[in-house]
């Protein structure tokens, strides 16, 4: 008899709970009997990147127990899995085979779109078309073309780009404003395209080109989704509708044809060596031994601060302003992928997953928060990351904000003691009682886990690698906990329930059930309001 879809499902032999692994629980006691050791230097080298893993706890033991957790949770043929494009996000049954996008010989359904988008861009380039784009997206669709066009046009692009994703109407507004509609193209990012700001930020543009009296508004947008009919349904043209496919997850969509604004921006150029450097990073994932592969160990250090030390939170810390929404984009890559606490057999994850990532480019940082970090009483293992070499003229910059970087990790991973606060109060002179007073306020705890990740300088390769290097830490740790990396439901019940509220709030729907009290208040003072 054929199973029901839940039978199968249930029939799939998913991985045991972590802590009934005796290889957990080695792990987990080499874990807390390691500690941060200031005289180890250990750094792995991976697609061009340096990573400096000494600010991590680390033993011997920890480091063969690391091993065998992985060999318990078949780490080699998980990551074979993920590499060849089979089923591994389960709740979805799909592929997440975005390494796919990026490889050196990609297949041809993947060759002929890269193709057709890149002859798009040399049209438009050559003709000297487009001097404004609206990109319009959110989330995945969004924050990797936010984060290249930041990196690579910090310094001003030939075209004027500006980004939509809220559904906030002010965002619209203001991404609308100051362009020609004549000389502007709408591209509308959306895997789904159903997306609701998406698809209203849409309409918004539209309009706005109707009004300006464009003859044929539909061929100044473009659509890049996995749905080509709701495009076509929006009478895109099929010459503007670029396909993603339904294996690419959104936060993954980077390095699809989402990336049009990027290349329109700063040049196709930029894509093609991201690529390039993804493509390295997933060879290196790929090929390297656990203790030098890059991702591999940035996950275990992660899942030792985060289910063993208890660190609730990570700090992404780079030191180059052109990086500043690489937080956001590790922020949804991070959290949409593993703030989950249910593992894949439906069961509770005994321990901490996830945590919450937050951060800020240095130094605007240091002045912000990293007071907390130093000596609040949580604390987070930061990543710090910079760039060996920066791309303006001015040394003497880039040498203090270096400087900067290292001091800051200096400070969290040496500390200062009391004894060494006190001999430093006294000898600026002041009276006894008061430095033994004042010391007390200038000990730092020290021993606080970090990682440096070096650039060599800031190129669309290392940009690449610098990404791929994150994703796949993030699946290692989804292997590590027992989770799926991939879904994203957590998101869908808000989605679900919005729309309804919307309905509500316009009048087209009345008295809803199931409000709380509060709900129901507020629903009834601003419906209406405008
Ligand atoms: O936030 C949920 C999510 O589905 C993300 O995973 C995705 O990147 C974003 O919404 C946008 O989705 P879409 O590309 O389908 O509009």
């Amino acid at each position: 008899m054929k199973k029901t879809t839940e039978e199968s499902a249930n029939s799939r032999a998913h991985p045991a709970d972590l802590t009934t692994l005796p290889e957990w629980s080695v792990f987990e006691q080499a874990a807390r009997s390691a500690k941060v050791d200031t005289s180890r230097l250990a750094l792995i080298n991976a697609a061009g990147i340096d990573l400096d893993i000494s600010g991590q706890h680390a033993s011997p033991a920890l480091t063969e127990a690391g091993i065998a957790l992985l060999e318990a949770r078949n780490f080699e043929e998980q990551r074979r899995r993920l590499l060849e494009g089979d089923i591994v996000n389960i709740t979805e049954s799909r592929a997440a085979w975005h390494t796919a996008l990026r490889a050196p010989a990609p297949k041809p359904e993947i060759a002929a779109e890269r193709q057709r988008l890149f002859e798009f861009i040399h049209t438009a380039d050559s003709k000297r078309r487009w001097r404004n784009i609206v990109h319009i997206g959110i989330g995945g669709s969004d924050w990797g073309v936010r984060l290249a066009v930041a990196a690579f046009g910090y310094a001003g692009t030939w075209r004027n780009v500006h980004f939509v994703a809220n559904i906030d109407g002010h965002a619209i507004q203001g991404g609308l404003s100051g362009f020609d509609p004549h000389d502007t193209l709408i591209v509308m990012a959306s895997k789904s395209f159903t997306t609701a700001e998406t698809l209203e930020n849409g309409r918004r543009a539209r309009e706005w080109l109707e009004a300006a009296g464009v003859a044929d508004p539909a061929s100044q947008m473009i659509a890049i989704t996995a749905r080509p009919e709701a495009a076509r349904q929006w009478g895109i043209p099929e010459a503007h509708i670029f396909k993603l496919w339904e294996w690419v997850g959104g936060r993954f969509s980077l390095w699809s044809a989402v990336s049009l604004t990027t290349a329109l921006a700063v040049s196709a150029d930029v894509i093609a060596g991201m690529q390039t450097g993804a493509a390295a990073m997933d060879k290196h994932f790929a090929e390297a031994p656990i203790a030098e592969n890059a991702p591999v160990q940035m996950a275990l250090s992660g899942i030792v601060n985060r289910s063993v030390l208890g660190y609730g939170s990570l700090n992404i810390a780079p030191y180059d302003f052109r990086l500043a929404n690489l937080v956001p984009y590790i922020q949804q890559l991070e959290m949409e992928s593993l703030g989950k606490s249910v593992d894949l057999n439906g069961a509770s994850v005994k321990v901490p997953t996830g945590p919450a990532v937050w951060g800020m480019p240095g130094t605007d940082a240091q002045h912000t928060f990293f007071q907390w970090l130093h000596q609040g009483s949580d604390g987070a293992p930061v990543d710090f990351i910079i760039c060996a070499q920066a791309d303006h003229g001015w040394p003497t910059h880039h040498r203090i904000l270096l400087a900067h970087c290292l001091a800051q990790r200096q400070a969290l991973l040496q500390g200062k003691s009391y004894e060494e606060a006190l001999e430093e109060c006294m000898a600026s002179g002041m009276p006894e009682d008061q430095a033994r007073w004042l010391a007390h306020h200038r000990v730092y705890g020290g021993g606080r886990p970090s990682n440096l990740i070096v650039l060599p300088r800031l190129s669309p390769y290392t940009l690449g690698a610098l990404l791929a290097l994150y994703e796949h830490k993030v699946f290692v740790q989804g292997i590590i906990w027992g989770i799926n990396p991939f879904d994203q439901w957590g998101v869908e019940y808000g989605k679900q329930l919005a729309s309804g509220l919307t309905r509500e709030l316009s009048g087209e729907a009345v008295g809803g059930e199931g409000y709380d009290a509060s709900t129901r208040y507020w629903v009834d003072r601003l419906k209406g309001l405008q």
